[in-house]
């Protein structure tokens, strides 16, 4: 049985808690770390060369109140985020995996945002992002049964205004970028179950892996 993470510990105090999932290069946790000293910021980065920008500034500048973890976030969710232990949630551009092998062990599941719903606390907030259309209409399907949200109309209103690089290149690039924002509801609620996220695979063409496995 492994430990759950003790943040009190970690950070030597008790003050409202931030996970980042997928947290990139770092920018927004720690640009939001600098912001908000009164809270403790947790980004989960799986890829370790993605996450060394973010754990080299943590380092250089000293800041306090961020970690950064090389990991799984899925994993860490279940397995080392207590129930009741988080007050915001974001998850900014995660991958929109096309093939559907792939897309069940991500972060577009429904299974995950249960347990999202489980990990936050009550009146507790999430942030999601993404560029890709399809993406984004999941992200909004798959987090209703658990949280009362809305898509904003335009740019978030606190700084950093442009949150993470993913979304800095969406930007540059001409790309619609849809924000959603939510509170935990107190009670799930019933809602037919949504599939996983499939990334339109029927409407497109399969990725490598998904013609290699055929082809086996
Ligand atoms: C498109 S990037 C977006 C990074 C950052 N959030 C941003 O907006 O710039 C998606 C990131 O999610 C990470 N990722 C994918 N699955 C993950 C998982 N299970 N746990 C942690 N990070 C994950 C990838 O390694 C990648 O860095």
């Amino acid at each position: 049985m492994v430990e759950p993470f003790d943040w009190e510990r970690e950070f030597g105090r008790s003050a409202p808690r931030l996970l980042d999932v997928g947290s990139g290069n770092g920018g927004f946790v720690l640009e939001a770390a600098a912001l908000r000293p009164d809270r403790d910021h947790l980004g989960i980065e799986l890829d370790a060369h993605h996450a060394a920008p973010g754990l080299a500034k943590a380092k250089a500048l000293g800041v306090q109140n961020v970690r950064f973890i090389v990991g799984d976030a899925v994993e860490w969710l279940y397995e080392r985020l207590a129930p009741a232990s988080l007050d915001e949630l974001h998850l900014y551009h995660p991958q929109p995996y096309d093939d559907p092998e792939v897309s069940r062990r991500g972060l577009l599941t429904p299974e995950l945002f249960e347990r999202i719903w489980v990990v936050l606390r009550p009146d507790a907030r999430i942030y999601l992002q993404s560029d890709h259309r399809a993406c984004a209409r999941y992200l909004f399907e798959v987090s209703e049964r658990g949280f009362e949200r809305e898509i904003l109309s335009g740019p978030w209103t606190e700084a950093p205004i442009v949150r993470t690089r993913r979304e800095a290149i969406a930007l540059r690039k001409g790309l619609e970028v849809t924000r959603i924002q939510g509170v935990r509801r107190a009670v799930p609620l019933e809602l037919p179950p949504v599939p996983p996220y499939f990334g339109g695979a029927a409407r497109r063409r399969p990725t490598r892996s998904a013609r290699a496995k055929a082809k086996a």
